[in-house]
């Protein structure tokens, strides 16, 4: 049997269907926004939300992202007011990403205790000790040219030399840990790298670090703005030596079974929208996972500029695809949505309109 037939993670149902004419009757559920509320079967809530930051050098920086409108790249002052934004809008937890000033082939300011995302986290920790702080562990924001790993020159075409790129992740994950990260996610899409950082922190004694991989991370189109905000594009070439392609299902649970044995705290499917089938099949094939989809910046800048262009209603389109995301069975949506749906889910009650 099929392991996406079941969807075991929905809301307890409520629902009375009238019969008796020979067919049917549906739209008494859909009478008003009452009965419709009391009918759901999926709900949103704002404590399952993740707001991504991106953090640069320097004080007192918020610079917009032109292909994010909405987003801006923060400094650790800034990140720390835009955290206590969203805490009052009863979302605590952050995925944080740097921009360093320079970048290396092998990308060493990734572990520097000095880097904005060291910072941040700090200072995020300081001031708000009950906040969960996520920080994605990956060298493309720190490489010179762009690649999530080490580039070995022996082959005709560079490729990124996953042995040689696990002990730098791992030295990345250690960072963070040390500024006091609660979570480490991986998202270079190297082989082993989740087992790599598991040693790493266990070594240092960092037992209560948790890890969240970055099980089945697509090499998408749907990342393009994410690459302006964080100047993380490829210089040369693209990731599909590393990222899954598109057209696979079963080999994304095997990446997720692999994360778990690797010791992985919590998994996720990147980007969500084209990949719903993916997030159904992964909860139905590990219900005890913890399963986290990420609602990429393709998924937020498409809705937001055709917004922008009177061609659709933002915040209804917005919720569709959270609820979408939800009723696939992903526990946790990591969304730049967040802030604002957080606030749409005060007006309209779990996001049923
Ligand atoms: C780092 C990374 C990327 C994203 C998250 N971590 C970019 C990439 O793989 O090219 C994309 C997130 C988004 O588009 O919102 N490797």
């Amino acid at each position: 049997m099929p392991y996406w037939v079941e969807f075991p993670k929905r809301e307890p149902l409520n629902m009375t269907f009238s019969g008796g004419s020979g067919f049917a009757r549906f739209r008494p559920l859909r009478r008003d926004r009452q009965t419709r509320l009391a009918n759901t079967e999926t709900k949103l809530d704002a404590s399952r939300f993740v707001y991504p930051m991106f953090l640069v050098n320097g004080v007192n920086i918020r610079q917009p992202i032109n292909a994010m409108p909405g987003i801006a790249r923060l400094s650790a002052d800034q990140a720390v007011r835009e955290a206590d934004n969203a805490i009052a809008k009863g979302v605590p937890r952050f995925l944080l990403f740097g921009l360093p000033d320079e970048k290396h082939p092998d990308g060493r300011n990734a572990w520097s205790s000095n880097e904005a995302v060291q910072r941040t986290i700090r200072a995020l920790k300081r001031e708000f000790p009950h906040a969960t702080v996520f920080t994605d562990v990956c060298l493309c924001e720190y490489t010179d040219h762009g690649h999530c790993g080490l580039l070995s020159t022996d082959q005709a075409e560079p490729t990124v030399d996953n042995d040689k790129t696990l002990p730098l992740l791992a030295r990345t994950a250690l960072s963070h840990t040390e500024a006091g990260a609660d979570f480490v996610a991986p998202s270079a899409m190297m082989d082993g790298q989740v087992a790599a950082i598991r040693d790493a922190l266990d070594a240092d004694g960092f037992n209560n670090t948790k890890i969240l991989g970055y099980s089945a991370k697509y090499a998408s189109a749907f990342y393009g703005p994410f690459r302006e905000a964080a100047d993380s594009a490829p210089a040369q070439g693209d990731r599909r030596t590393y990222q899954m392609q598109t057209a696979q299902r079963v080999e994304a649970m095997r990446e997720i079974e692999a994360d778990i044995s690797e010791g992985a705290d919590a998994v996720m499917v990147k980007p969500a929208l084209s990949y719903l089938d993916v997030i159904s099949a992964a909860t139905s094939k590990f219900p005890n996972a913890e399963i986290y989809a990420y609602n990429v910046s393709g998924e937020y800048s498409m809705i937001t500029a055709a917004a922008a262009n009177g061609w659709i209603e933002r915040k209804t389109a917005a919720l569709e695809v959270l609820l979408s995301i939800r009723r696939a069975g992903s526990d946790h949506i990591i969304t730049y949505f967040a802030l604002d749906a957080a606030d749409w889910l005060r007006e309209t009650e779990a996001g049923i309109l």
